[in-house]
Formats: structure tokens, C-alpha cells, sequence
């Protein structure tokens, strides 16, 4: 299961990526919000780094307008590792190196071709499990 949420500035992206997730077979879980009308993104990127760090998603996807506010959030929650990303290669890397088990994106930084090429890069890329990495990813908890 994926979790994803937004703020308005996010939406339209949101229903762009929850379409081309479903169509690539993966299981969404939406979080919010729900239309483009003003909103407060702390409470969407706290809903999907809560469901990410208690199991109920493997991984999480948040979209506000830069990104960052929803990175600042999810980073918040115990367990979390949320990376905000803008290319294809940080996407894999973050993924391979970081384990990195929330997305962020800007949707007022970034096109939506992109965004669906970064989406695909985080989860179709595994983490690399190797030892310097599982011991730095510790050193950050
Ligand atoms: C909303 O205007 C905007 O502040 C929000 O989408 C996001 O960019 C915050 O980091």
C-alpha cells in the first residue's frame, strides 16, 4: 500500500500520480486533502508519515506547492525518512542509499512529466541494503 497526500497547492498533481499508480497495479491509499481550497499542509504530511511509520503503508508520497513543508512534516515522525526530490537520480538514490520511505515533491517546482518519472524512480528502486548504509541510516535515529 501506498499513502498520499496533499495540500491544494498539490492536488491537481496528486490525482495525477494516484492515476498513474493505479494504472501501474499498485494499491493508493489517499490521505487528503480533497480539493484545491486554501488548507494547512502539516496535516496531510503528518497523516501519511503516521501511516508509513506504523506499518499501514509501506511507503508515502506528499505534493504541496514546493514540497518542503511536507518534507519538514513527514521528517517529524519517528521512523520516517522523507526525502524531497525534483530529479530522477535523487529519487533512485535516496531510495538505494537512504532507504527513503516517504516521497516529497513540489508540484510548483516541478511539470508533471517529471513527477511521474520521479514517482516510478522511488518505487521501483530497492534499498541497496548494504552494511555502510544501514549503519549510517542508524546513526540518524
Ligand atoms: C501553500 O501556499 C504552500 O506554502 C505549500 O504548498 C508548501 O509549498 C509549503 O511548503
Amino acid at each position: 500500500m501506498i499513502g498520499i497526500g496533499c495540500d491544494h497547492g498539490g492536488y491537481e498533481l496528486k490525482l495525477e500520480v494516484i492515476k498513474h499508480l493505479k494504472e501501474r497495479g499498485f494499491e493508493i491509499k489517499d490521505y487528503g486533502c480533497d480539493s484545491t481550497a486554501s488548507c494547512d499542509y502539516p496535516v496531510y504530511g503528518k497523516a501519511v508519515a503516521e501511516a508509513v511509520a506504523s506499518g499501514e503503508c509501506e511507503l508515502g508520497i506528499l505534493i504541496c506547492g514546493t514540497g518542503i513543508g511536507m518534507s519538514m512534516t513527514a521528517n517529524k515522525v519517528k521512523g520516517v525518512r522523507a526525502a524531497l526530490c525534483s530529479d530522477c537520480f535523487s529519487a533512485k538514490a535516496t531510495k538505494e542509499h537512504n532507504n527513503a520511505n516517504v516521497l516529497c515533491m513540489g508540484a510548483r517546482t516541478i511539470g508533471p512529466g517529471l513527477a511521474l518519472m520521479i514517482v516510478d524512480n522511488f518505487v521501483d528502486t530497492p534499498f541497496s541494503n548494504d552494511e555502510r548504509h544501514i549503519r549510517r541510516i542508524s546513526m540518524i535515529e
